[in-house]
């Protein structure tokens, strides 16, 4: 077994074999979730902890999904309605987690960074589901599995990222893991919404959407992250919908079989046009939220076997 992290952080701390690895045994549990009885033991008598102290349906969701599928007891922790509102620190209530001893522990938090200095002071393993516009880490693995599935392969295709570049853990997480599977990363937005240093990061930047969809593979779009904008980024959405809104006439330019995607939710008509989201024969947006699942099922069942190999433990159950 190549995987061996202790937490599921983010990309950058993966090799490519792990990534490999991680996907081989996510695709076993996308036919397992095909089936009806959808069981499997290998979370059985372990605690996994929802955490989510941003909204959230789709990944939350997922995760529970994901872990009730393996056998594990999982527990969503409503944080609006906990002790964070009444001005708890996240390490306070981490520390309070911890002692209730779960097995593991999924986060989401508005700030970056968050989730690593929160996997420092618990002694479960930690799933980052996505830290301010840091990194999403089971998003990107998803997305991976989505492409890998649709196209044969995840090597030596030509991909774009387009939209909020600047706001997006999604962006990051996969700019980071297709460059690591060695395929060739378009990014295309407004000059406004790309980060800074994006220069340096071995990508093509295009401000014209047409030239910079010619002959891709892969159409990745991205919401438009408002709730992290403080105005001025964009003139208008109709203005953007008309530059750099994915809809059937932009997407001819792309090859005859590219594929269509966005990670959720979707501003339909403003990053994306709906009926071409709609459109199975191009858009794969309903299969990265089944991937998902499968993914999270993965990365959980991976952390659990390192939780248990770092305890000294071989089998589940056992003292
Ligand atoms: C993404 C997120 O929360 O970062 N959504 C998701 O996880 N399904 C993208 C987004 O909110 O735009």
């Amino acid at each position: 077994m190549s995987f061996r992290a202790r937490h599921l952080l983010g990309i950058d701390h993966l090799k490519p074999d792990e990534i490999t690895e991680l996907l081989d045994l996510a695709q076993d549990y996308a036919a397992l979730n095909r089936r009806t009885v959808k069981h499997s033991d290998a979370l059985a008598g372990m605690t996994l902890i929802n955490m989510f102290f941003e909204n959230s349906t789709r990944t939350q969701a997922s995760f529970e999904l994901a872990g009730k599928r393996l056998g594990a007891d999982v527990m969503n922790m409503a944080v609006s309605q906990s002790s964070v509102k009444k001005g708890e620190t996240l390490i306070d209530t981490a520390l309070t987690l911890n002692a209730m001893q779960p097995d593991l522990l999924v986060v989401r938090h508005p700030q970056s960074g968050a989730v690593n200095l929160l996997a420092e002071k618990v002694n479960c393993a930690v799933i980052n589901a996505g830290d301010g516009r840091h990194e999403h880490p089971t998003q990107a693995l998803l997305d991976a599995l989505t492409i890998r599935r649709a196209k044969g392969r995840l090597h030596r295709l030509t991909i774009a990222i387009c939209g909020d570049i600047a706001h997006s853990r999604v962006a990051r997480s996969n700019l980071i893991l297709l460059g690591k599977m060695e395929n060739r990363i378009r990014l295309i937005g407004p000059a406004t919404l790309m980060p800074a240093g994006v220069g340096d990061m071995g990508v093509e930047l295009f401000e014209d959407m047409r030239e910079g969809l010619k002959g891709v593979d892969v159409v990745m779009m991205l919401r438009l992250q408002k709730e992290r904008m403080d105005g001025g980024f964009i003139p208008s959405e109709r203005e953007y919908f008309h530059r750099f809104g994915l809809d059937a006439e932009k997407l001819a330019l792309a090859a005859p079989d590219a594929i269509v995607m966005h990670p959720g939710p979707m501003n339909r008509g403003v990053e994306i046009d709906g009926t071409l989201a709609d459109d199975i024969n191009r858009s794969v947006i309903q299969d990265q939220v089944e991937m998902g699942v499968a993914v999270r099922m993965a990365a959980l069942d991976l952390l659990a076997r390192n939780l248990r190999a770092s305890r000294g433990r071989t089998a589940v159950g056992e003292p």
